[in-house]
């Protein structure tokens, strides 16, 4: 939500910036700017509604002065719609100060009351713009950028990240932060900001995530974080594990055709390297989730927001099979507001891609101030919400750049099955050869998600280009087929903006088979008969009933499942697996469905409208 670039150094910082924009442009994309320093001393932006084309488009126009100091924007609306006038940056009113800002000042109303009050005339409709204000005003009393800061930040409520640079202090960018992601980029004579490491990583792999409630200063040559009463922090460096090659679409058509290729391989290196004699051992949870906690530990909760929350859904069913302890699911957002019971015997998990989605936050910031456990399910190293869980797991799903989320659902799911199995292993709920058992399934489904992806998107794209008239498309599913159902309806929505809902199969009857008329499509997520031969035979009766009342039935069901067979206008099959892996091959041909119906309406598959990637406004 809101991408955010800087630099200072010898370089031209304009190519620079732009190229780290389009890096970030996935986080938000309705327009975008950058502030120069040029090599004269002057300030200059340039910015534009629209993509980030748009604004490359204008600086062909009209060029930018070239300096090396400078910062850029690409922004997801919170406050004013995306015109010329609120993309960001924003400048103070003599022009010698300009300001980009990721998430949402919520005492903007007074601080502009009293603004306004004092004769300063607003140029946009944002939040932002009042930090441009208050920051130019401090700096007329202390001259010094870092010290404006510290001075505005203590009045400012609400998330931000908000970057700075004054005509006055060339060579300098200032940036804080508060419940909004912004890391450095250590150079060698030059350095970098950015909401993440895509910002910087084709120039420096070395990266320091700055902490909550920190300022940081950097110059060619230094930088310094501070708190926000001036004491010195000492940030934490890291090697970013991935290159920049990682985030380039590689001659894909788009970067989600390229994720959901990626799968097997985000799967198995998620699962890579944690078993030991064929068993699950996490073991670098930290002190506070050590075995003898968990061991202890009487519920699960599962917080979590969007795709996400379904993975949780998937992974609740298998954690309280092998681990046998309650596991519930709760939506981030709705977290914190239902005041749940928590106590030290609470584990809370979150999940979350990017580490940063605010809602997720805010449960896990919740969670811990009530004394329960946390733990995070990440996919971005030195993302907030690891830094504030008591341990993580990360999956190793490498750079989701897409903003539907794809290869993160499924090494997310892996991930909760590792947690859930190593629960399950230190409660003594799980025994030794069906542990084996489960790991060995578990580590054969990237092959065969593989066969999946391969074999069956031709035909899916086939399916989907003479559907592209589609108004309505249901889900339906059971079990762990059951998020895969609400899944493949979010993915629809997101991507081709078509009305979809998931449904458990057993809820059909209850009200939504209402929806169902002649030529209804109704995707079918079957679960194998080898496994549940119960479970299987209640979701053939579904398939009956939909298809008694003119349902078009696409079902994703084991290959050779002869009960499925005569009633499926479609099939897709799935190989062989074992019950907690199919909801892992099941997903990709849904993915690919809603991927390739986009597609043959003409929509832009990576950057829907309204979305942006990493959700960090509550
Ligand atoms: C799914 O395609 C979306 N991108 C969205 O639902 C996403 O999963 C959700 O916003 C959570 O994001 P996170 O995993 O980064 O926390």
């Amino acid at each position: 939500m809101c991408g955010i670039v800087a630099y200072v150094g010898p370089r031209d910082s304009a190519d620079l910036i732009m190229a780290g924009l389009k890096r970030l442009e996935y986080r938000g994309y309705d327009s975008a700017g950058i502030a120069i320093l040029d090599r004269e001393g002057r300030l200059d932006t340039r910015k534009r509604a629209g993509k980030l084309g748009a604004l490359a488009e204008e600086l062909v126009q009209h060029p930018i002065g070239d300096g090396g100091t400078g910062l850029g924007h690409t922004r997801w609306a919170t406050h004013g719609g995306p015109t010329d006038r609120n993309a960001h940056p924003h400048l103070s009113e003599d022009g010698r100060l300009a300001v980009i800002h990721n998430g949402i000042i919520e005492n903007f109303a007074e601080l502009k009351a009293e603004l306004v009050a004092d004769g300063v005339v607003f140029r946009s409709e944002t939040d932002t713009e009042v930090a441009a204000h208050l920051l130019a005003r401090a700096y007329r009393r202390s001259g010094d950028l870092t010290e404006a800061f510290r001075d505005v930040v203590r009045r400012l409520r609400g998330a931000f990240t908000l970057l700075a640079v004054h005509q006055d202090e060339p060579g300098v960018v200032v940036g804080a932060r508060r419940n909004s992601p912004l890391v450095i980029g250590l150079g060698e004579g030059e350095n970098f900001l950015g909401s993440d490491v895509a910002a910087f990583v084709e120039h420096t792999k070395r990266a320091v995530a700055v902490g909550q409630d920190e300022i940081v200063t950097i110059r060619p040559d230094s930088v310094e974080i501070t708190d926000f009463s001036g004491g010195h922090v000492d940030g934490d460096e890291y090697e970013v594990a991935w290159d920049a090659k990682a985030a380039e679409k590689g001659g894909w058509p788009w970067f989600m055709t390229k994720e959901i290729h990626e799968e097997p391989d985000a799967l198995a290196n998620t699962l890579l390297g944690r078993t030991r004699d064929g068993l699950v051992v996490l073991s670098d949870l930290g002190d506070r989730l050590s075995d003898e906690v968990l061991a202890g530990i009487e519920r699960i909760v599962l917080v979590a927001a969007g795709t996400a929350s379904y993975a949780a859904e998937v992974a609740r069913y298998a954690i309280e099979a092998w681990a046998r302890v309650p596991v519930a699911v709760e939506l981030a957002h709705e977290f914190q507001f239902r005041e749940p019971l928590l106590d030290e015997r609470t584990l809370v998990i979150s999940i979350s891609q990017s580490g940063e989605t605010m809602d997720t936050l805010v449960a896990v910031q919740h969670a811990r101030a009530h004394g329960a456990r946390t733990l995070s399910v990440c996919n971005t190293q030195g993302a907030t919400i690891p830094r504030e869980s008591d341990g993580v797991v990360y999956t190793h799903a490498g750079p989701e750049v897409a903003v539907a989320s794809t290869k993160a659902f499924v090494s997310q799911i892996a991930a909760l099955y590792l947690v859930g199995l190593h629960l399950g292993r230190i409660r003594g709920a799980l025994d030794d050869a069906t542990h084996r058992a489960l790991v060995d399934d578990l580590l054969a489904a990237p092959e065969k998600l593989r066969a999946v992806i391969q074999d069956s998107w031709t035909r899916i794209e086939t399916l989907a280009h003479w559907m592209a008239d589609t108004h309505s498309v249901l889900f339906l599913g059971r079990h762990v087929g059951f998020p895969i159902a609400l899944e493949g309806a979010l993915k629809l929505k997101e991507l081709a903006y078509i009305h979809a809902e998931g449904f458990a199969a057993g809820e059909l009857k209850h009200g939504p088979i209402a929806l169902v008329d002649h030529g209804q499509v109704v995707f079918v997520v079957v679960p194998s008969p080898r496994h549940s031969a119960a479970l299987h035979a209640k979701v053939v009766s579904n398939i009956q009933e939909i298809r008694a009342r003119g349902a078009r039935v696409i079902a994703i069901a084991e290959q050779g499942d002869a009960a499925v067979i005569p009633f499926a206008d479609e099939l897709i099959p799935l190989p062989l697996t074992g019950p907690w892996t199919e909801p892992l091959l099941a997903v990709a041909p849904l993915q690919i469905f809603a991927l390739e119906l986009a597609n043959a309406k003409g929509l832009d598959v990576d950057q829907p409208r309204n979305l942006a990637k990493s959700v960090t406004v509550e």
